[in-house]
This record gives C-alpha cells, structure tokens and sequence, in this order.
C-alpha cells in the first residue's frame, strides 16, 4: 500500500497539454499508476483495470464532479449566467442514481437502435454531399471542411434543427468545451459565459417548440415519453438536449481527424483498408482504443477507498486517464502500436463503463463507419500534406486537433 503522494513531485506533469502525452502516461503506468497532482487536486489514475473499477463502481464513485469546471466561474460570469437565466444542469454524466438512473432509462429508449437506424440514409446523404463537395480540391483541411460540419449536421437531423444553426451549436459546444474543461482566466471565461446563456435558451426554446409542434426527432420522443407517464421534467429535456448537443457531434468530429491521421500516418493499414473495407469495423475499434476523442474523465469518491494499491481520501477528485488505460500493455499487448487485426481492442475505456456508459456510441461508430468506407471509396491515394504540423486544443479531457491537412490524390 502506498499513499500515492510519493509520485507528485517529480513527475512535472501538465494534464492540460495534449500534444504528446503517451510518453508520460507509460511512465505512469509503469512508475506510479495512481498518484495525486497537487496543482489540479485530482488523484490520477492510469491502468485499465483500475479506471474500469472506478466506472464500474459508481456507489462508491460519484460523477458529480463530471462537468464541474476545473477551474471554477469567476463572480462576474457566474453573475451573467444567473442574470441570464442559467439554470441548466448536466443531462445525464454528472446526475447521480436514483435521478440519473430515471431520466436514462427514458433517454434510452429514444436513443435505440431504431432511431439511428432511420437516419442512417440521411448520414450516407450528408456524407456523400460534403465529400462531393471538395472532390475538385487539390487539397483541404479535413479537420474544418468534414469532420467539423458532418457530425454537428447528422446530429441535427436527429434533434429536427435546421442545418442553418450547425455554426451557433458548434460554436457554444467549444464554448462549453473550454469553461469545463479548460484553465481560462477569469476574463477569458466571460464571453463564454455570455455564449452558455444564448445555449440554454437555445435548448428550452427547443423543447417549448416541440411541445407546440412535435417532430420525428429525439426531443418530441422525450416529450411523448413524459406524456406516456415517463418522469422527465420539461427542465430536464431540455438538460438532455443540453448535455446531447454537445456531446453528439465534437466526440465524433475529433474521432474522424484523430482516425484520418493515424491511418495517413499508417500507410500500408489505410492501403489494406481500401482494398478489404470489411476491415473497417475492427479499424473502428482499433482507432478508438489508440487515439479516444475523450481522453480522461472525472469521479469523487463518496468515501475513503482504494484504487490499486493506493489508498485515496473520502471527496478524492479522480481522474481517469482513459488514453492511458486504452494502451495499458496487461491488457494490449504492444499497446502503443495501431494494430488493426487486435483481437481485444473493443475492449477500450473510450465511451466509458458501466451505468454512464455512452449511449451515443452506436451513432458514433456508424457515421464514422460511413465516413471511413466512403472516403477509402474515392480518395485512397489521400495522403497527409508535408510539414502540417497538427495542434492540440488545451484542455483535460478532449484531445482535439486543429487542423489536419491532406492532399486528396487522384481521386478514384
Ligand atoms: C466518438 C464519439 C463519442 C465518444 C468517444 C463518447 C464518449 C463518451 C464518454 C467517455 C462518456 C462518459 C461515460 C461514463 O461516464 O461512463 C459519454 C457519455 C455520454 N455520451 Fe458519448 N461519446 C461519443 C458520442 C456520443 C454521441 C454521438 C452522443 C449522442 C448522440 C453521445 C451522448 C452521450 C451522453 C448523453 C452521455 C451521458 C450518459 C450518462 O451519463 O448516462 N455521445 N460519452
């Protein structure tokens, strides 16, 4: 047993800087797998089978602190969101059992298989546009011109948004992004508070309209679902829409990039992939085992308790570094090469464990499925565009590129 602050010190760790942090997550792994970081106040923890314990234990592992800003609201934007109306909170990862485990059930009957299965034509639609869209380009920003747009216009599909507020949504959900889960300093944190006032609006407003005129989409399912007797609140649809606008598409843009650069990087696999595309689906895995849009994400622990072999404090920030878990060498064998023939490599940490499992993964791997297919279809001599050098947005959690250059190659 060991108290797992012998650690902190030497190890000079900045969880906010995403850039290259594989080399120091192995380090940890093998070095000190559980260990506090004095200036975040978060117990870190790094091996698969302790951050698949904490998922998993979720009485003694609360998620309330899920979506707390890591660095708290300043006065002054706490009193522009209250001036403003804000009263949203988390739809459902940051809710604890018994409200979290009523308002999931709900949500997960509009989140079925049937539902994504219905708008899968609409996804082929969007991508088949926005690829014909650059296929006289010599060159793009895959990051800006596909992967920004497509999941934000898929998810909107899903909401009945029109696709005319795709920039609004996106530009809050980096809004939300940074205040959550960023470092910003009190004046950076101000015009980002002003932005989650226009959010929440935009997600009551949403859920009012519904009521006045249902659609087929998820927020008139969740109304059908209170007016079938489901306990939801109007407040906590729209909380959902709140959480899902969000979560539903940056996820799925960072997944596309994250993928597209791997695989450029990996030549022969993208090769092997254009020619068998049945090799996509474990690619899917592979690539979210390798390179997770989520890299980390957040417990308390209810009481005094121990992970591994560190024992941690009752109210014990943790946070679970999933990128790390995901190329734990106990579990992956070569853990830090992209291997898309891994027989296990479903068996990642990237959507989560246990009763907050993503219930958004079936939409996530089927756009990406679609993307990948489509785009090995008719540019498979893409390759990545000499000397781009790809930046990492610096938060905790989301490890999102900037930009990603390719050169789309003799089209097929
Ligand atoms: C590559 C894409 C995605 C990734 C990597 C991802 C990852 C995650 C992770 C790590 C969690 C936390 C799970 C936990 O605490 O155990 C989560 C929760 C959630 N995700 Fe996703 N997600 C993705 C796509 C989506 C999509 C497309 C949607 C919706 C359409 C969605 C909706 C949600 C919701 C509502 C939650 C909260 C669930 C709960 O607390 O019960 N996600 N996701």
């Amino acid at each position: 047993m060991t108290t797992g602050h012998e650690s902190a010190g030497k190890c000079n760790y900045d969880p906010f800087d995403l850039s290259s942090p594989h080399k120091k997550w192995k380090a940890f792994r093998a070095e000190s797998p559980v260990f506090y970081h004095e200036e975040t106040d978060y117990w870190v923890v790094t091996k698969h089978e302790d951050v698949k314990q904490v998922f998993d234990d979720w009485n003694t592992f609360s998620s309330d602190n899920a979506q707390a800003p890591m660095r708290p609201m300043c006065a002054q934007g706490k009193q522009i969101m209250k001036d403003g109306g804000f009263t949203a909170y988390s739809g459902l990862s940051a809710r604890v059992p018994p409200d979290h485990t009523r308002i999931r059930k709900i949500v997960q009957t509009a989140f079925g298989p049937r539902r994504f299965k219905a708008i899968e034509p609409k996804i082929e639609d969007i991508i088949d546009r926005s690829l014909a869209a650059v296929k006289s380009k010599a060159e793009i920003d895959f990051f800006q011109e596909i992967a920004y747009p497509v999941p934000a216009l898929v998810l909107f599909t899903l909401m009945g948004i029109p696709d005319g507020d795709v920039p609004k949504v996106k530009d809050w959900a980096t809004s939300r992004a940074a205040l959550t889960w960023g470092n910003l300093s009190d004046e950076e944190q101000l015009p980002h508070a002003h932005k989650m006032v226009e959010y929440w609006s935009y997600c009551r407003d949403l859920v009012a309209a519904r009521r006045q005129q249902p659609g087929d989409d998820l927020p008139s399912d969740l109304l059908q679902a209170q007016f079938d007797g489901g306990e939801i609140t109007d407040e906590e649809i729209a909380g959902v829409m709140y959480s899902v606008l969000f979560a539903g598409h940056e996820t799925t843009t960072t997944l596309m990039t994250n993928a597209l650069k791997v695989l450029m990087e990996n030549r022969e696999t993208w090769d092997e992939i254009c020619a068998d595309p049945s090799k996509i689906k474990n690619a899917t895995e592979e690539v979210l085992r390798y390179a997770p849009s989520i890299v980390s994400w957040r417990r308390r622990a209810k009481t005094d308790t121990r992970i591994g072999f560190v024992d941690v404090p009752e109210n014990a920030n943790i946070l679970m570094i999933m990128g790390s878990a995901n190329r734990d060498e106990d579990l992956f064998k070569d853990g830090e090469t992209f291997d898309i023939q891994r027989e296990n490599a479903r068996n990642h940490l990237s959507f989560g464990y246990g009763v907050h499992f993503c219930p958004g993964f079936q939409l996530a791997k089927m756009e990406f499925g679609i993307m990948l297919r489509e785009l090995t279809k008719r540019f498979p001599n893409m390759t990545l565009k000499d000397g781009s050098a790809v930046e990492y947005v610096r938060n905790i959690s989301f490890r999102v590129p900037n930009r990603l250059d390719i050169k789309l190659g003799t089209p097929a």
